[in-house]
């Protein structure tokens, strides 16, 4: 049992650079075990995805690219990736539901792909979730496409994650009945039921978690539903308290510490010490503010969890370990 057994769309977004396309990652990876497939979607044209998994720049089709996490007997499942442009999709919408064919190749000489880059945001938005919302929703028009029993989105970050999935809101100046109104009123049904979770990624630093608590705010003000803080890159916590306290203090025990390093078989100066201890009031300075924000969050009323900062940056590997950790602690 996991903590969103009935979710079929995992949005994860985050202030910037805090660590949305890793989490992203890690988590399609933990949903893909025993034998479910996911759909990793990116929509802001980086080919992020591609570099984390070490693969040639994704096309606009959906692409195998990594098995899912092992975690029993089981075969895991796999995870498929899809780079979403607006263009792409708009093209694709209308040949799905205009069942144009090769005219829709024409129709891009009249301008189909300026138009969806020159439209007003909001709508290139539209065509982004759109996307998002077929590989979810995969009715009869599209027989053939792949069923997925996920689909992770590597969202826009927090400060744009409202407006991006506020369709109806976003087509509202533009058509107030009519197919347009009607499609964007279908997706927010899906964007707004418990289908459906918005995942907040953050650090423990103060600008991050603000940010945090003020997406939250925004998404159920538009009842869009919050799902998870995932609080990333979080220090390893080897230290006890009181260890923490002196080391704040200024207070550790330096002939304890020169003993120690000679029993490493070094030759320990003062200056060196005197950089050890300095580092250790760092470090201890930091974890305390880190602490100050982790209540914080907790106090933000929606489940969480923690990532450990991967030593050494994170390559394939890395997204299998942070994968196993969200499965441990009942994400996926
Ligand atoms: N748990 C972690 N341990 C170590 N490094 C991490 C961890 N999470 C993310 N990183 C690194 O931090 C950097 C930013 O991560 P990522 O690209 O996932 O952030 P993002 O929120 O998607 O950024 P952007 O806003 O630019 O899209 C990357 O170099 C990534 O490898
Ligand atoms: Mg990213």
């Amino acid at each position: 049992m996991t903590d969103w057994p009935r979710v079929q769309l995992h949005v994860v977004t985050g202030k910037g650079g805090t660590g949305k396309s890793t989490v992203a990652a890690a988590l399609a990876l933990a949903l893909a075990g025993e034998g479910r497939n996911v759909l990793l979607c990116e929509v802001e044209g980086r080919q992020g995805v591609a570099r984390m998994f070490d693969v040639d720049p994704l096309p606009y089709a959906e692409t195998r690219i990594a098995t899912g996490l092992r975690t029993g007997p089981e075969e895991p499942g796999s995870v498929y990736a899809l780079h979403i442009e607006a263009e792409a999709a708009l093209l694709e919408y209308l040949r799905m539901y205009y069942k144009l064919g090769p005219a829709g190749r024409a129709l891009d000489r009249f301008g189909v792909t300026e138009f969806a880059t020159t439209v007003a945001p909001g709508v290139r938005d539209v065509l982004l979730t759109g996307k998002v919302f077929e590989a979810v929703q995969r009715n009869s028009r599209n027989k053939g496409a792949r069923q997925y029993d996920a689909v992770v989105l590597d969202a826009p970050p927090t400060g744009r994650i409202t407006a991006f999935l506020n369709v109806s809101e976003s087509v509202a100046g533009l058509a107030k009945v009519g197919p347009i109104k009607n499609q964007a009123d279908t997706m927010m049904t899906l964007f707004r039921s418990p289908r459906t979770a918005v995942h907040l990624v953050t650090l423990l630093e103060e600008m991050p978690v603000q940010e945090t608590a003020d997406g939250i705010g925004e998404l159920r003000g538009a009842r869009l539903p919050v799902g998870g803080v995932i609080v990333n890159q979080v220090r390893p916590r080897d230290l006890p308290q009181e260890a923490l306290a002196a080391a704040r203090k200024g207070s550790l025990d330096r002939a304890e510490i020169g003993g120690d390093l000679a029993a490493a078989g070094l030759q320990p100066s003062d200056e060196m010490i005197e950089g050890l201890l300095a580092e250790a009031a760092e470090h201890a300075e930091r974890r305390a503010l880190e602490d100050g924000q982790r209540t914080v969050v907790q106090g933000l009323g929606v489940p969480t969890y923690e990532l450990e900062r991967v030593a050494g940056g994170i390559d394939l590997g890395g997204l299998y370990e942070l994968a196993a950790s969200l499965k441990q602690q009942g994400m996926a």
